[in-house]
Order: structure tokens, then C-alpha cells, then sequence
């Protein structure tokens, strides 16, 4: 992608995003369909236990605005960033805390973690901490894991065990801790959790699986489940996009070679697998002829791709990413202010009935990332 191309489409970002200030400051905005977002902070919505103020996406919108923050040093958006931060506070107090889980990191890595790391707040060190200590709480010695998700009605077992890909993204939040406050702890359940995923997880031909469930009492492979993939043993796209950006991450954060090598064997199957047009399918082994998409994955891809590529250069990761970039810019984006959110045409769940062809916050807060990482600006947290 050229400089020129990079620096216009960061600025028709920023044009977009400080329009949807007008109208949506103060929420929490997470899909938005036909052009309009929701708010997962509007109390007034029976919202399940963890679909509302504790919904896994919710740190992305204070995310896009502390990047914007990064991008220009605009004060109002690091206001924006720190007021969604706030909203999410609920969560540590209310019944939301019963709903919060193993995606904690996404909820305050983009928040209080950046925010601590560009300005040295203390109150977002200290939001930042808390959710590092509820993502170690869930941390299983017997089988070295993290656990996904919480009991699905009260004292039922079924997925005590469970641990999910997207878990690789969260551990970042334990490598952090453990930076700021010196005390090991964090960290080495972060590499224990990377070491069991990368043994249990990545397939031979450098495909990913989504679910895996271990024996929560005594450790152990039970078997994989195709969680929001096509089925058991496909390849789900934003699962294969975690586990290249959380490989890579944790390659950064620890030196350990098996962990890039992680990173290289599931990012040289993302590739072989692309498709020509650089759309991105919900899962890679559909039908080729369907034409359902994710376009998060894709954003998702491109970050993880531009990470790796600064630790093994030369091998082409950055121009794939700069592809799928550039044909995100072409055909997926919608930059008009009037229409909420940008990347169209992302999937929640191949199998599932809603959030189909929607946007997602998380897909632009990736798309801003990646644009910004391409350019050396991006705050960087994970
Ligand atoms: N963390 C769940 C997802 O990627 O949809």
C-alpha cells in the first residue's frame, strides 16, 4: 500500500469516527446493523448476563478512540476512550460481575491498558490490574490452562474445561501486568496457558481449532469442539486470525522460539488458503461457491500478518497484509458519516442465526490498528 493511500485512508477513518462522537458518545456501540449501532451500556435493555456492560467487545470503541489519540493527540478522544472506560466499571460492581470471563483483556487492553501506556494514568493501571487478576484467576494448574467462559446456569460443569483460541489475544493483559507491577506470577500463567494451546490446538497442516476441552481436574486433551467454524476439524477464519496475532504477541513478549514458529505455521496456512479475490470467508474450508464473509478476520489477519513480519522479515507477511488491507479499503468499507461503522459484511458464528453481515467494532478498531501499525503509529498494547 503506498504512504499516500495509508494516510488518506487513516484520515477518512478519523472523519467517520469523530462524527459517530456527535451521536454516540457516552455508549457503548458493538454491531451495527443496517447502519445502526447498538449500545450495550443502555441499562434499559434486559441484556443477558454477559451481552451487555460485560460484553467482550466493548473495550474496541474506547480503543478506536485512544488510537485516534495516538494518531493525532486530539484531546476529545482520549476523553471518549477514558469516558467508555468508565461505562464498563459496572462491570467490577453490578451483577455484570458475575458475566465477566476469559475475554477480560479484550475489555481493558485497548482501554486502560493504552491509556496507562501513552499517559501514565494511574486509574487505568489500576482497571487495567483488576481484569489481569481476574484473567489469572481462571488460570487451571491442573491442566495449565485459562478457562473460557463460566458455568452456563449456575453449578453446571460442562465447560469447566473449555479453553478457546481467542484466549491468545487476552493473556497479553498478564504479560502487561507482570511488566508494570515486577511480580512473576502473571506472566508465567500466560506462557503455561500459550504452551498447553499451542500443544493441543494447531492441527499438522497449520490450521487452528476453535474449542478445545481438557479434563478441568486432572489436565488432559478430552477433545475439540468447531465452536463458531463450519464444523469440527474446519478452519474458522478469525480463529486462524488470534492464533497468528496471540503466537506472535507472545513470541514478543517471552523470546521463545516455538511460539513464532506457532505463529509462522498458522499464518503460511492462512495464506495458502486465501482466497484470490482477498475476501475473507467465515471459515476456510466452506464451500467456495458461498459467499458468507468475515471481514473482522481479515483485519484481524492483517495485524497479526504486519507483527510477524517484524520478527521474521522477508518472507511477504507485511504485502498479504497490505492486500487485504487495500481490498478492504476497495470493497468493504463504508466511509459515509451518515452510516454507522465502516468494514461491512462480518460474521459472529458460521452456524449461527444472528450477527450475520453486520459490522462489528472490533473489525474497524483492527482495520484502524493495522493501518496505523503499517505506519509505525499504533499504540501497542497487546
Ligand atoms: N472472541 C469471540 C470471537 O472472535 O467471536
Amino acid at each position: 500500500m503506498e504512504k499516500k493511500d495509508i494516510s488518506e485512508t487513516l484520515s477518512l477513518i478519523e472523519e467517520k469516527f469523530k462524527a459517530a462522537l456527535e451521536k454516540h458518545s457516552g455508549k457503548l456501540p458493538a454491531v451495527a446493523k443496517d447502519g445502526i449501532y447498538d449500545n450495550r451500556a443502555d441499562l434499559s435493555v434486559s441484556w443477558t448476563i454477559d451481552n451487555g456492560p460485560a460484553w467482550w467487545t466493548n473495550g474496541f470503541w474506547g480503543g478506536i478512540y485512544n488510537q485516534l489519540y495516538a494518531l493525532t493527540g486530539k484531546k476529545e478522544y482520549l476523553d471518549e476512550a477514558r469516558a467508555s472506560r468508565r461505562l464498563m466499571d459496572t462491570c467490577f460492581l453490578s451483577e455484570y460481575y458475575t458475566g465477566l470471563h476469559h475475554d477480560v483483556g479484550f475489555m481493558w487492553l485497548p482501554t486502560a491498558v493504552a491509556d496507562f501506556i501513552m499517559t501514565g494514568d494511574e486509574e487505568a493501571k489500576r482497571r487495567g490490574l483488576l481484569a489481569a487478576q481476574l484473567l489469572a484467576g481462571r488460570y487451571n494448574p491442573a491442566g495449565e490452562f485459562i478457562r473460557a467462559w463460566n458455568d452456563i446456569t449456575p453449578g453446571e460443569s460442562s465447560n469447566r474445561g473449555w479453553v478457546i483460541i481467542d484466549s491468545m489475544m487476552n493473556i497479553s493483559i498478564l504479560y502487561w501486568a507482570t511488566k508494570v507491577t515486577g511480580d512473576p506470577r502473571f506472566a508465567h500463567i500466560a506462557e503455561r496457558h500459550a504452551t498447553t494451546v499451542m500443544n493441543a490446538f494447531i492441527r499438522d497442516d497449520g490450521s487452528v481449532r476453535h474449542i478445545v476441552e481438557f479434563d478441568a481436574d486432572k489436565g488432559g486433551f478430552v477433545r475439540d469442539y468447531g465452536g463458531q467454524g463450519m464444523k469440527q476439524g474446519s478452519s474458522w477464519t478469525r480463529g486462524q486470525s488470534w492464533g497468528i496475532y496471540g503466537f506472535a504477541n507472545s513470541y514478543a513478549h517471552t523470546k521463545r522460539k516455538d511460539f513464532l514458529d506457532a505463529a509462522v505455521k498458522i499464518a503460511d496456512h492462512v495464506i495458502s488458503v486465501i482466497p484470490k479475490s482477498y475476501l475473507i470467508p467465515v471459515d476456510f474450508d466452506q464451500d467456495e461457491n458461498l459467499s458468507f464473509e468475515d471481514s473482522t478476520a481479515s483485519a484481524i489477519i492483517a495485524c497479526g500478518l504486519i507483527e510477524l513480519d517484524r520478527h521474521v522479515p522477508g518472507k511477504g507477511y507485511r504485502k498479504t497484509a497490505e492486500k487485504l488491507l487495500e481490498t478492504l479499503t476497495k470493497a468493504r468499507a463504508d466511509f459515509d458519516p451518515a452510516h454507522d461503522g465502516i468494514i461491512q459484511r462480518c460474521t459472529g458464528s458460521y452456524n449461527g442465526p444472528n450477527d450475520r453481515e453486520v459490522n462489528f467494532v472490533y473489525a474497524d478498531y483492527y482495520y484502524l490498528e493495522a493501518l496505523m501499525k503499517l505506519e509505525g503509529k499504533d499504540v501497542m498494547f497487546w
